[in-house]
């Protein structure tokens, strides 16, 4: 077996949402009503929707994180399972599940309000849970879940040289022995901005720019970008997911590859209206590079 051929074991701690995604042709200014045009109900969150990414394009996962005990947590625990991720590291917690509010425009932006419900108890981890950083090749984390879990879990995984990959989304102050625990940042353009003073002490940087691509700055300070392949955009929702995702996945075959397959992969995942819905195989991410190199003469 090649490095290429390898399948990582991706340990993915962090949130999972029912997403309540309305359609509109513009969305409200304050105090205003518009009508909508569309409704959809579909599991979500940036740790769910990252762990199903990743076993799509191709690792082996396994999915730390907490849903209620409500209406939503059987659909939302179904979503990882009918993927493929493991879920002997989801714990079901008193009160509501975590739900986002969605709402996207004639232009497929969205925007997004996220009440954490059960992601917020998720603020210890157990034996297991170290256990299933320890065991695996990357921990994979956002910032939907208390920080003083993701700062555990980085640490543990330092410890047992578990590559750690955060993409720190939703933006927000993280100590500072948490940035040193980070091997890769996966970060927006925006996100990039806010966190510059932060993300010169991070070994491999990836920041993405949506419909341009996405650009690598490695620890020697060598640089590669990779352009997205062109798609018509319905929803731009968890296209940083997806894109996050397959990154994690194809990590292991160098920055040149899995950069080229996230921004296949974050292409793909604005095709449809839906965040974990819209996420790609590893077998559609390839034909879209495919596509795009023999469209490359364009
Ligand atoms: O990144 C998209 C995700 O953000 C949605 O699925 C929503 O649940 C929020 O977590």
């Amino acid at each position: 077996m090649t490095t290429a051929d390898r399948v990582p074991a991706i340990a993915v701690l962090g949130s999972i949402n029912m997403d309540l995604v309305t359609t509109t042709g513009r969305v409200p200014e304050p105090g205003e009503t518009v009508l909508g045009t569309g409704f959809v109900m579909v599991p979500g969150g940036k740790g769910a929707n990252q762990a199903v990414a990743a076993r799509r394009a191709g690792a082996t996962v396994e999915f730390l994180g907490a849903v209620g005990e409500d209406v939503f947590a059987a659909e939302l625990r179904s979503t990882l399972t009918d993927s493929g991720v493991g879920v002997e590291r989801l714990r079901t917690v008193p009160g509501p599940s975590g739900v986002a509010a969605i709402v996207v425009d004639a232009d497929g932006e969205n925007s997004i309000i996220v009440v954490g419900g059960a992601n917020a108890e998720l603020t210890a981890l157990d034996a297991d849970d170290l256990a299933a950083i320890a065991n695996a090749d990357i921990l994979l984390c956002q910032l939907e879940i208390p920080i003083s879990a993701v700062a555990a879990a980085a640490a543990h995984a330092k410890a047992n040289r578990t590559t750690v990959v955060l993409n720190p989304s939703p933006v927000a102050e993280l100590p500072a022995e948490l940035w040193a625990h980070i091997d890769v940042a996966v970060v927006n353009s925006g996100e990039a901005e806010r966190l510059a003073p932060v993300l010169g002490s991070v070994p491999h940087v990836v920041v993405t720019r949506g419909a341009d691509g996405a650009e690598y700055r490695g620890p020697d300070g060598g640089s590669r970008s990779s352009p997205s392949p062109v798609v018509d955009v319905v929803d731009t929702t968890g296209a940083g997911d997806s894109f996050t995702g397959a990154l994690a996945a194809a990590w292991h075959r160098g920055p040149r590859a899995a950069l080229a397959f996230a921004c296949a992969a974050g292409a793909l995942a604005t095709t449809r209206l839906g965040a974990g819905v819209a996420i790609p195989t590893a077998a559609a991410i390839d034909a879209a590079l495919a596509g795009r190199h023999r469209s490359s003469a364009r």
